[in-house]
């Protein structure tokens, strides 16, 4: 399996790693726009090799696409991040110039590949790579439930003093503030959280999810890499290894969930075609309205793109 990850900065090249380290493809090609940087940290990853005992092969290229011709999976990572006082949002205009031209770039040399987007607003990224792509919408999607769902189970394991390997969560809607965390799917070995935690503690769990990626910002003065990184991953792995894993993936829904024509995270099966199936839950009236504002505020972002294009048209 061949795998590419455009964006070699911090989250292209940690999923990169990852890939390689875990044996995930048997070759990884890093890109970027930055003269020799792809390069650098395909080779630096390559020498990683022989001391982690791994074999996939890891090539980085600048800009050059020949190289990246016949891929399984791509993942986009290219694109700004956050600076402290941002919003996902603010990125709209530039990343979506760099997703359109990297996706029209990827879909010319990898006509079948599936394409995992990263880059921020990853709704709307995941938007504007789709309708570039013309690729059916089972084969582009974004990555952002998983880690959400992962930093609300990585807090949940340390309220709770528990592993994290314990807990399972079911998060949806948009990658950001209006994202909707579902508590009453979320189980600790089988057992509802809410018979474990006070309700207190459980709604400021969840709005330090809701804030989670903005905590990282603050501390950093830019946005998160190893978890995003290593979600790209799992996601490409239940791909090339047909594992029909249940994830929240962000994809264009069609009807489901009464939602049409926007792109919102909703829990999926993930195989070797893509988005084998999207599952649709029973939400409680609650759910449906948080769902509800989310899918307005990605709707308006989508909008904003959409005026972009047509002011360039
Ligand atoms: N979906 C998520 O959950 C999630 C999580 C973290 C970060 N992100 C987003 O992922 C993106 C990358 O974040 P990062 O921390 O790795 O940033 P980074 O600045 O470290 O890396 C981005 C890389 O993209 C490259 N790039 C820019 N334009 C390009 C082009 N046209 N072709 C190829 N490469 C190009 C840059 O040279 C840079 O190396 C950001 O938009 C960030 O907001 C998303």
């Amino acid at each position: 399996m061949k795998v590419t990850v455009v964006g070699a900065g911090n989250v292209g090249a940690t999923c990169a790693d990852v890939l390689a380290y875990r044996e995930i493809a048997n070759e990884v090609v890093l890109v970027d726009i930055k003269e020799g940087f792809a390069e650098g940290k395909a080779l630096d990853i390559w020498q990683k090799a022989p001391i982690n005992l791994y074999d996939t092969r890891t090539v980085g290229v600048t800009n050059d696409y020949s190289k990246t011709a016949g891929s399984d999976v791509v993942v986009i990572t290219s694109g700004l991040p956050r600076k402290p006082g941002m919003t996902r949002d603010d990125l709209i205009s530039t990343n979506a110039g760099i997703v359109t031209s990297v996706t029209e770039n990827i879909v010319k040399h990898s006509p079948d590949a599936i394409i995992i987007v990263v880059s921020n607003p990853l709704d709307v990224m995941t938007y504007a790579a789709h309708i570039t792509s013309k690729l059916p919408r089972t084969r582009v999607m974004g990555m952002a439930g998983i880690l959400d769902t992962a930093r609300y189970r990585a807090f949940l394991a340390e309220a709770l003093n528990v592993s994290p390997k314990d807990i399972q969560a079911v998060l949806m809607g948009g990658h950001g503030d209006t994202m909707v965390p579902l508590p009453r799917y979320t189980t600790v070995g089988g057992i509802p959280v809410t018979e474990l935690i006070d309700k207190e503690t459980l709604d400021a769990i969840v709005d330090r999810t809701k804030n989670g990626g903005g905590e990282l910002v603050k501390l950093m003065g830019t946005s998160a890499w190893y978890a995003p990184g290593s979600a790209a991953a799992q996601m490409v792995e239940a791909i090339v290894r047909d594992q029909r894993r249940v994830f929240p993936v962000c994809v264009k829904l069609e009807g489901e969930y009464g939602i049409d024509g926007v792109y919102l995270g909703v829990p999926v099966i993930l195989g070797k075609n893509g988005i084998e199936r999207i599952i649709e839950l029973d939400l409680n009236e609650d759910e449906k309205q948080l769902l509800e504002t989310s899918r307005g505020h990605v709707k308006e972002v989508m909008d904003a793109l959409d005026n972009i294009n047509a002011s360039k048209a």
